[in-house]
């Protein structure tokens, strides 16, 4: 309603009786360079159907001839509940029935005897005022939409999303931004996004800059560091990955910024893992070419051996070659072993229980464990049978238990288990023992990697490539004591 152009015709609904002091309205509008287009009503029922048949610019009553009250004109109009200008002309109103007839909401009340010199500025403002009035209101409701438009949309969509004012205050925070950080909108807005956003440099464990007041100086967006991990509300750490851009207004200012980040641990932790697996593949081939090569040499060095031990002449020595056969048949043996956790031996597979494997080596490790006055307990669960190459788990279950074993201290200890969680099976040795360093934690498998004096850091190099080869993952936890779990698939095809 009420959307008057100057080049447009001026929609005047006039209320009239007898039609004559309109048309003298009519043309001095008209005089005065309104085009018009205009409909005359007489009776109260046409009024209300007139009004619906809009829209108009201004309603011109005429109440010279006085069956027609203007009290009663303007209430229809109201009720109709269209905005629009209502202007009274009148020979009769006057004085104080003017300024009641103006109170109770006409626009102007005016007293047109002999002259139109009060109409045509009163027409000219109240079309401009209705006009501006309207833009006014459609501008603050496109605002308002656009402002719900956004927040709906920021809210959905499935990335974390912060945005700040040029302060770097928090002005906005959707339910995805809600869950990482662990603070709620609520409490993030009016506060510095470094109280909610709290990232630090996973590398080097110190404080990572928060690129908002550089996107406010620099103008364009900015990727965050890579490595970045953000602190939780409740003290917990989360990789993030993403960016930074400014906000504009229409003329291009920047009034804010908006940052974006997803969380990335699990993706992390998956990647890592691959990372992980591909040096052991690597390493896992070079060293069966390794053992291969030093067995040639050791094979002919065995053969002379043998010949110069029955050799008469070196008879004395005899108990010295069979020495150094068996010390070389041993090292044979070693490296025989080391070959089959190479990616692509063949280890003999079967269905078998973990439980009746750890039975099976269950004085070993108790012997072990009271030579260094310390326990194994053993809390085996209900478990499915899986296909499991044996000599693998045994090995794989020794060098964690040793591994858990040095890390206690006298009279301590560990716990193996076996449980059904879903549908894997777990194989877990909790120690009660000295836990492990973060930057050690993040290394753990790397070949050779190890902290004791005699340790070679093979052990687990190898349990890692055991557990690959069986499609098991191992997770570690570690805090008051460290707690190894293998976790199997039930059932699945071994990758050997
Ligand atoms: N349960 C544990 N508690 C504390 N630290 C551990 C534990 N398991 C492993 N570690 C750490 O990881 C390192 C590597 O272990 P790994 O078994 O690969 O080699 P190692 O035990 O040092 O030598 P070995 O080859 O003789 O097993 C250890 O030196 C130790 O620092
Ligand atoms: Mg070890």
């Amino acid at each position: 309603m009420g959307e008057y152009e100057m080049d447009k015709a001026l929609r005047i609904l006039v209320v009239e009786e007898s039609g004559t002091d309109s048309m003298i309205a009519l043309k001095a509008l008209h005089s005065n360079g309104y085009h018009q287009m205009y409909k005359r009503v007489d009776t109260s029922a046409d009024l209300i159907i007139a009004l619906k048949d809009g829209p108009w610019d201004i309603v011109i009553v005429d109440v010279s001839i006085c069956q027609f009250d203007e009290q009663s004109v303007l209430k229809m109009i109201k009720e109709s509940g269209i905005d629009l200008p209502c202007l009274i002309l009148s020979e009769i109103i006057d004085g104080e029935r003017q300024v009641r007839t103006i109170k109770s909401g006409v626009s102007d009340c005016i007293n047109n005897q002999g002259s139109m010199n009060q109409f045509i500025p009163s027409v000219r403002i109240e079309v401009h005022d209705t006009l501006l009035h309207n833009l006014h209101k459609h501008a603050d409701k496109d605002i308002r939409d656009q402002k719900e438009w956004f927040r709906v949309t920021l809210s959905s969509i499935g990335d974390a999303v912060i945005t700040t004012d040029i302060y770097s205050t928090v002005t906005f925070m959707n339910p995805v931004a809600e869950e990482i950080t662990g603070y709620t909108e609520e409490e993030a807005i009016g506060k510095p996004i470094s109280h909610v956003f709290r990232i630090f440099n996973e590398v080097n464990l110190g404080p990572a800059e928060i690129p908002v007041d550089r996107v406010i100086k620099e103008g364009f967006i900015i990727g965050l560091a890579n490595h970045t991990g953000l602190v939780t509300k409740n003290g917990e750490t989360r990789s993030i990955a993403d960016s930074a851009a400014p906000i504009r207004n229409d003329e291009g200012i920047i009034i804010g910024v908006v940052m974006v980040f997803r969380d990335i641990t699990e993706a992390k932790r998956i990647e890592d893992q691959m990372a992980r697996l591909d040096k052991l593949n690597v390493v896992g081939q070079m060293a069966a070419g390794i053992a291969h090569e030093i067995r040639n040499p050791m094979t002919t060095v065995r053969g002379f051996i043998q010949l110069l031990n029955i050799n008469n002449e070196f008879k004395e020595y005899s108990e010295y070659f069979s020495t150094m056969i068996s010390e070389l048949d041993r090292a044979n043996s070693i490296i025989t072993g080391f070959l089959s956790m190479a990616k692509d031996t063949v280890a003999e597979v079967g269905e078998e229980n973990l439980n009746r494997i750890i039975g099976s080596i269950a004085p070993l490790v108790q012997a072990e464990a009271i030579m260094s006055n310390k326990y194994v307990k053993l809390e085996l669960g209900d478990i499915p049978n899986l296909i499991l190459s044996e000599n693998d788990i045994r090995q794989l279950i020794l060098n964690l238990v040793r591994n858990g074993l040095d890390a206690s201290t006298e009279g301590g200890g560990l716990t193996i288990r076996t449980l059904k969680v879903k549908d894997k099976v777990v194989l877990s040795v909790q120690d009660n023992g000295i836990g492990i360093d973060q930057q050690m934690l993040k290394k753990l498998g790397t070949p050779f990697l190890t902290t004791k004096e005699n340790g070679t850091g093979l052990g687990l190099f190898i349990c890692y490539q055991i557990a690959e080869k069986h499609g098991a993952s191992i997770e570690v936890e570690t805090g008051n004591g460290t707690t190894f779990s293998v976790c199997f698939k039930e059932m699945m095809e071994l990758a050997v």
